[in-house]
C-alpha cells in the first residue's frame, strides 16, 4: 500500500490488496476498487505533511489570495476545508482573520495545523458531518478541497454534504490530478489505494451533478503531474465561463467517454512496464548502479507493478526523516537519506518523484555533471 512504509519486524504481517483499476460505463469514473479501510490509510501516523514544500505552500497561497479576493465584501464569510492537513491553505484565511474550519482525519497532521492557530475537528467529512457543522456554525461561502476528493470512497456521502452545507451562492473548489493528464503522460502512478479516483470534468460533473451542483470554471496547473481546479456552485448558479466549455469539449476530443481510450491506456502501462523493467536490467547485467530518487506514494504502484526488487534498485533516497531506515511497501527497498545519494552517485537514479524534476534537478547538479542520469519511469518521459 502505498506511502506504507515500514520496518522488517513488520514484514510478516504486511497489508496486501489486489489494486484493480475500473471505470464506469455510463459517468466515466475512473477508480481503484476494493480499496483498504479508511482507517487504515488515515490516521495518527499519516506520512504526508503538505507544507514540508515550500512549491505546495506557496501554490496554496496564491489560490487562498484569490479566494479570499473574490469573497472579500462578503461580512459573514465562513470557509469549510476538508483534508486540510497541516493547514498549508487553511493557515490564510486563519491569519487573515476569516472564521473557517478544517475537518481531518489524520491526527498527527490536523494537531500540526491546530498548532498554527487553525480551527480543527478530527474526523471524516461525510453527510453526517455536515450536517452537524452546519447546525453548530452555519452554512459555508466557500468549502475547499485540495487533494482530498480523490481519497474518498464514499463520494456520493461528500456530494450530499456539499449539498447541505453551500449557502445559496456558496462555490466549491476542488483540485486534484487530473485524468486527462493522467492518460496523457501514462502516468499509471497517480493510482494507489488512497488516490482512488482521478477526476475529470466529465466524471466529477456527474458524481455533484446528482446532487444538485454544477461546475462552471475550471483552472489547470501542473503540481502534482497535472492536476485540475474545479469550481462548483448550485446548479444554475453561475455562467459558465469559457475555458471551462473548451475543456469540456477536449474531453470528447480526448476520448474520455469511450472505453477503448482505457484498453489503449492499459496497453500503454503495459508496454512503459516492461520498457522500465528492461532497461533496468540491461543496466543491471552491464553492472551499473541504479537506485531511485524519492520515495513517493506513487513509487508503491510502479515498483510493485514492475515487480522491482533490491537486484533493480539498491535504495530509494528521501528527505522525509520518518520514511528515511524503513523499507518500501512490498518489494522492501530501503529508504536512505540523501546524503547516501551525494556521497557517492550512481550511474542512474529513477526518479519517483518525477513532479519535482525541476526542483531536485537545479539541486542536484553534481549528480548530472558526474555523469548521472535521470531515469522517468512512467510511460511518456525519458531519460534525461
Ligand atoms: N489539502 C492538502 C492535503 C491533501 S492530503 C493538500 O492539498 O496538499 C489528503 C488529506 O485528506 C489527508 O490529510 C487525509 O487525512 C485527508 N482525508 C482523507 N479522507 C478524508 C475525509 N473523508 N474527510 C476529510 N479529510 C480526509
Ligand atoms: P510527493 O510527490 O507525494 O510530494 O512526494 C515527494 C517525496 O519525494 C517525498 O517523500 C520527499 C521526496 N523528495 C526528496 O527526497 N527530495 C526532493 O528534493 C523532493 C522535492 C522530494
Amino acid at each position: 500500500m502505498g506511502n506504507a512504509f515500514l520496518t522488517p519486524d513488520r514484514f510478516d504481517d504486511e497489508y496486501f490488496y489486489h489494486m484493480k483499476v475500473a471505470v464506469c460505463e455510463s459517468c466515466c469514473t475512473l477508480q481503484v476498487i476494493d480499496i483498504p479501510d479508511p482507517d487504515q490509510m488515515f490516521h495518527e501516523n499519516y506520512a504526508y505533511f503538505a507544507g514540508t514544500s515550500q512549491y505546495m505552500s506557496e501554490h496554496f497561497r496564491v489560490m487562498s489570495e484569490k479566494l479570499m479576493a473574490e469573497y472579500v465584501s462578503k461580512d459573514s464569510l465562513f470557509v469549510v476545508e476538508i483534508g486540510c492537513n497541516d493547514g498549508i491553505s487553511l493557515q490564510n484565511f486563519a491569519r487573515a482573520g476569516i472564521p473557517h474550519l478544517g475537518v481531518e482525519p489524520s491526527a498527527n497532521v490536523a494537531q500540526a495545523a491546530r498548532d498554527k492557530g487553525i480551527n480543527v475537528e478530527s474526523g471524516f467529512f461525510n453527510v453526517e458531518t455536515a450536517q452537524s457543522i452546519t447546525e453548530r456554525y452555519g452554512h459555508a461561502d466557500l468549502f475547499i478541497a485540495t487533494n482530498t476528493m480523490h481519497h474518498i470512497e464514499d463520494i456520493n456521502s461528500v456530494a450530499a454534504g456539499v449539498e447541505i452545507l453551500l449557502k445559496p451562492d456558496g462555490v466549491m473548489v476542488q483540485e486534484d490530478p487530473y485524468l486527462g493528464d493522467m492518460l496523457e503522460l501514462v502516468s499509471y502512478d497517480q493510482l494507489y489505494a488512497e488516490h482512488m479516483y482521478i477526476w475529470s470534468i466529465t466524471s466529477l460533473g456527474s458524481a455533484f451533478g446528482r446532487h444538485g451542483l454544477e461546475i462552471f470554471d475550471i483552472e489547470r496547473n501542473n503540481f502534482h503531474g497535472g492536476c485540475m481546479r474545479y469550481y462548483l456552485c448550485r446548479k444554475g448558479g453561475r455562467k459558465p465561463t469559457e475555458r471551462f466549455l473548451v475543456q469540456q469539449a477536449k474531453e470528447d476530443e480526448l476520448g474520455l467517454k469511450r472505453q477503448e481510450t482505457y484498453v489503449a491506456f492499459r496497453k500503454r502501462c503495459e508496454s512503459a512496464r516492461d520498457r522500465l523493467v528492461e532497461r533496468l536490467e540491461t543496466y543491471c547485467q552491464q553492472g551499473k548502479r541504479v537506485v531511485g530518487y524519492g520515495a513517493t506514494a506513487k513509487s508503491a504502484t510502479i515498483i510493485n507493478y514492475c515487480g522491482l526488487t533490491t537486484d533493480h534498485i539498491a535504495y530509494i533516497s528521501d528527505t522525509t526523516p520518518t520514511k528515511q531506515g524503513k523499507f518500501s511497501p512490498g518489494a522492501h527497498i530501503p529508504i536512505v537519506p540523501p546524503d547516501v545519494f551525494t556521497e557517492n552517485y550512481p550511474d542512474y537514479a529513477v526518479l519517483f518523484a518525477w513532479n519535482h524534476f525541476d526542483e531536485i534537478n537545479a539541486k542536484e547538479k553534481r549528480f548530472v555533471e558526474s555523469g548521472g542520469k535521470w531515469m522517468f519511469p512512467i510511460g511518456m518521459i525519458e531519460e534525461k
